[in-house]
């Protein structure tokens, strides 16, 4: 990533924090995303009173980006801090990793965590996600999502549910010997 990018998007994120909802918890965060054709998509933090409706400024810049018909992205740079001051890095959480993860290939999409211009360093989403799951993604590649939901999902589904079953059914007759005697 060149140097004069990445201060671009260190820019656009902090301008970020100007918007950020955050009655509840004080902790603003800014977020710059960076498309492969070279477009930027801002986000910042929007807090509920529900506190479950939270909207991190990660996904906040993923869904306007993905809202608009982009699916291609580079690097996405975050900023944060208590009222908006930036003293540490703010890495994204593990939702926000795994919505990265969704659009992105993990060897090549870049986080950028800054504090200013000067103080930053760069990860790939594999370094803060490894062993993320792509699962699903190869199923669907390789055998097609009419497959995977006629096939796979039910037995996904299934099979747990009568291994519970045999587990429970296991421990209450080790429980209760009892009930495995046959008359
Ligand atoms: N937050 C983000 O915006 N991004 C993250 O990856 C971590 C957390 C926000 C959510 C909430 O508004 C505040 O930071 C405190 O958790």
């Amino acid at each position: 990533m060149e140097k004069a990018l990445a201060e671009k998007m260190i820019d656009l994120a902090i301008e970020q924090l100007n918007f950020s909802y955050t009655p509840y918890s004080h902790f603003k965060v800014g977020a710059a995303l960076l498309t492969k054709d070279g477009k930027l998509y801002g986000g910042c933090n929007i807090e509920n009173a529900a506190y479950g409706p939270t909207n991190c400024a990660e996904r906040t810049a993923f869904f306007k980006a993905v809202s608009e018909g982009e699916r291609r992205f580079d690097a996405i740079c975050i900023v944060g801090g208590k009222e908006g001051v930036l003293t540490e890095y703010a890495a994204p959480c593990g939702v926000c990793r795994q919505v990265m993860m969704e659009f992105c290939d993990p060897e090549t999409f870049q986080i950028i965590l800054a504090t200013s211009r000067e103080q930053y360093e760069i990860f790939t989403l594999r370094e803060l996600l490894p062993l993320g799951l792509l699962f699903f993604y190869w199923c669907t590649v390789l055998l097609g999502p009419a497959v995977l939901v006629r096939y796979l999902y039910p037995v996904m589904v299934t099979v747990p549910f009568f291994l519970c079953r045999l587990r429970i059914r296991r421990s209450s007759s080790l429980n209760n010997p009892s009930d495995s005697v046959t008359m």
